[in-house]
């Protein structure tokens, strides 16, 4: 998609559609509209149909030739606009738009009256309607050419009669939806298409658009280096494990943050098998890596003054002859044994691995994980709130302020210390599960293991990543981009956490 911005109100552009955002007590054309588009949103207000609630949008045919349609789209009540309102407002109107025979589009940039919130305006808009318009439709038929083609929006031009936002701010959210859109499309290919070799790739391609650092590890150099726990899981699978890194390096950087994120890229359960019912959907073990992927792409296009490393462990989990089988004990990274009691918690494993090798490689001063990584954390959240665990709590006041101006919502979940003995084991010192009971929790505490003492917060992934319903911005089915932002937003205002 491609944004033009324009301090001014439209004049004689032509418009296949002119995008009017309008907040609830405050039904009226805004100064600047004129002839028969005033005339003709006049007219619809009139009819006292479309009352500004947010989400809602209306279609006006003007009879103007020039712009033939208005799409209203509401704000919701004008006092409590906030950013998060914008962008989904915004991701409303291009899932309308995506519906209309145009190239072509105008936003109205609304009055907003809190200064920040006006600068920011360009950026929370063009971010919004790059989400909105987003559709994975690679598998699907050609759509029709020739006489019954229909034009696909390409073009979106932001008028800003009161000069409140910039270019720069249009062009951020541009770069910052198209990053969220690739960690929607590395979750959305099939696993068949989106193996550890196919991660590496889009990594790679990442780097050389960025110029970070990439590097990946093989089954080989992991062997040498004692990845136990990551090439345990791999076992079960002919597709070779990969152990991922991207850098982003400037000069004078003001210390490194690490993410690390889950990239399973299918999970059948391995040998302690998965039901059928709905396992299509575990091609998206693999959305914690394409959160890190993607933040990677927007702190590389941003270029933040702190050092940035991505590290994503990446396999398969299946149950092939050499599988991994319960009871079998593994030496992991940093040396602790671990017994596997169910191959179905497999994400703690390689991503134990991964966080242990960039502690130990890379120093960071804190340390994010991000991974679908327990059933437990949906029953426990829902599809509206991402878990948090935790060995920093100001650490983790940090990830949920960045989730929070971000829009990617972090909960946190209570550790206690009666959790964590729960993870010790009958012949190992750690063993890879504890009860149902608490199971978001006690996943995230084995992860604790293998990063203390460094801060670090653990974000469980599993309700966010995919199947979230009836959010503006959010795609209908599929993969989210869920954390992208927040941790795009992470870097961009990193201060080192305090001693605990
Ligand atoms: N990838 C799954 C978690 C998951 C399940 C995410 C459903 C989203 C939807 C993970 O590897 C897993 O299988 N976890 C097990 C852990 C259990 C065996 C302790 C789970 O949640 O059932
Ligand atoms: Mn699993
Ligand atoms: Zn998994």
């Amino acid at each position: 998609m491609q944004f033009v911005y324009r301090p001014q109100a439209p004049d004689a552009e032509k418009l296949g559609c002119l995008v009017l955002f309008l907040a609830e007590a405050a039904l009226k054309p805004p100064a600047g509209l004129k002839g028969p588009l005033r005339t003709a949103l006049t007219r619809a207000l009139a009819l006292k149909e479309f009352e500004g609630k947010p989400g809602q949008t209306q279609v006006v045919l003007t009879g103007a030739p020039a712009v033939p349609r208005l799409l209203l789209v509401g704000l919701g009540p004008a006092k409590a606009l906030e950013r998060e309102k914008l962008r989904r407002a915004a991701g409303s109107a291009a899932h309308a738009l995506r519906g209309m025979n145009l190239a072509e589009a105008g936003v109205w940039l609304p009055p907003v009256a809190d200064a920040a919130l006006a600068k920011g305006l360009g950026e929370v808009v063009a971010e919004g309607v790059t989400l909105g318009a987003y559709t994975f439709e690679s598998y699907k038929a050609k759509k029709p050419t020739g006489k019954d083609a229909k034009a696909e929006l390409a073009r979106v031009t932001l008028f800003d009669p009161a000069r409140a936002t910039s270019n720069a701010a249009v062009t951020r959210g541009a770069t910052r939806g198209d990053a969220v859109c690739l960690a929607r499309n590395l979750g959305n290919e099939p696993a068949n298409a989106m193996t550890p070799a196919d991660l590496a790739a889009a990594a790679r391609a990442i780097a050389k658009r960025r110029g970070l650092k990439v590097r990946v590890l093989e089954r080989a150099q992991l062997e040498r280096l004692g990845f136990g726990m990551l090439l345990g899981v791999a076992r079960g699978s002919r597709t070779p494990p990969k152990l991922i890194v991207l850098e982003h390096r400037p000069p004078r950087a003001k210390g490194t943050l690490a993410f690390v994120g889950k990239g399973i890229t299918f999970d059948s359960g391995g040998i302690s098998l998965k039901p059928g019912q709905a396992m299509d959907e575990m091609k998206f073990d693999m959305c914690g890596a394409a959160a890190v992927l993607g933040a990677m792409d927007a702190i590389g296009a941003a270029k933040p003054a702190v050092n940035v490393v991505g590290v994503v462990p990446a396999c398969e989990n299946l149950p092939g002859g050499e599988a991994l089988k319960p009871g079998d004990i593994l030496k992991s990274f940093k040396g602790t044994h671990v017994e596997i009691l169910n191959t179905d918690a497999e994400g703690r494993l390689i991503l134990g691995d991964a966080l242990a090798y960039a502690v130990k490689t890379f120093k960071p001063d804190a340390v994010v994980d991000l991974a679908t990584l327990t059933g437990a954390c949906v029953i426990a959240l829902g599809h509206y709130a991402t878990g948090a665990v935790t060995n920093h709590e100001g650490w983790q006041a940090q990830v949920v302020a960045a989730g929070r101006a971000a829009g990617d919502v972090v909960w946190p979940l209570p550790n206690f210390p009666e959790f964590e003995e729960l993870l010790k084991g009958k012949y190992a010192e750690l063993q890879n599960i504890g009860p149902r009971e608490g199971g978001a929790i006690t996943a995230g505490l084995f992860l604790k293991h293998f990063v203390d003492p460094v801060p670090w917060v653990h974000l469980d992934i599993a309700g966010t990543a995919w199947g979230v319903k009836k959010v503006g911005h959010q795609p209908n089915e599929g993969a989210t981009g869920v954390g992208v932002c927040l941790l795009a937003d992470l870097a961009a205002n990193w201060s080192k956490p305090k001693p605990a």
